[in-house]
């Protein structure tokens, strides 16, 4: 951000910019690529992060040594996928998935890409599911990316159960242009912000669909 128009929000990438450094930055190899490519193929609706907010999740991960990571939103596994790269050998990613077709098609992709012994995929709402982790923390990152309306709920799960200097992650945290709106889900959104405000020294990365990014005090 050096200028006016950057700071109050307007973007220099454009289509080609913007496929320039997906490519030198965030290549896909074959696993990557079918996991990206799988919600055009297999009816699902194509919601997954981009390449470089996927990249930036496993670098992410990579800085802080994770070893134990939740997410919330699977899809068809491509973000799971990038951040299952940055654990060790003997390193879980728990991944939840309330649609059982999104799950099979997740747990083949996550297969395909060699991932299958570090990657858990658990079906069910997130709120039934995450109960069940608690034996397995505390975590190293919890990335979220599934129902807005509950952010704030799995927001302060995240902060019970993240260990100190863990990683909260949010996708969406803009809510698709809005998040000033009067609504009960803009009003969820906002209280993930505040709450993280609160208990993690955090920021917003201003990634196209926004980026919370919190490290638990
Ligand atoms: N993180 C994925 C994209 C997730 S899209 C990626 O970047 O590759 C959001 C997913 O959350 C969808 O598959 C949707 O079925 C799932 N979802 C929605 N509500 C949920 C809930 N209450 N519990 C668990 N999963 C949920
Ligand atoms: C939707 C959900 C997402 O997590 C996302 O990144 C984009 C869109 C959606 O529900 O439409
Ligand atoms: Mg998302």
């Amino acid at each position: 951000m050096a200028d006016k128009d950057s700071r109050a929000g307007s973007r220099y990438a454009d289509e080609a910019i913007l496929a320039y450094v997906h490519r030198v930055h965030a290549a896909h190899d074959p696993g990557l690529d079918a996991a990206f490519t799988s919600p055009d193929r297999d009816q699902m609706p194509a919601i997954q992060v981009g390449p470089s907010e996927g990249r930036l999740l496993e670098l992410v991960l990579r800085l802080v040594g994770a070893r134990r990571v939740v997410e919330v939103g699977t899809l068809a596994g491509y973000s799971a996928i990038r951040m299952a790269r940055a654990l060790p050998e003997e390193g879980r990613l728990w991944t939840i998935e309330v649609s059982p077709a999104h799950a099979e098609v997740a747990r083949r992709n996550i297969a395909a890409a060699g991932l299958d012994a570090r990657v858990e995929v658990l079906v069910g709402e997130a709120s039934a599911v995450l109960p069940t982790l608690e034996q397995h923390g505390p975590f190293d990152a919890v990335f979220i990316d599934a129902d807005k309306e509950s952010y704030d709920s799995y927001g302060r799960w995240a902060a019970r159960h993240l260990r100190q200097g863990g990683l909260l992650l949010g996708d969406n945290a803009y809510l698709f242009g809005r998040l000033v709106d009067d609504t009960p889900t803009a009003a969820a959104m906002r209280r993930f912000h505040e709450e993280a405000a609160r208990a993690f020294d955090s920021v917003c990365i201003p990634t196209p669909d926004g980026l919370l990014l919190g490290i638990k005090k």
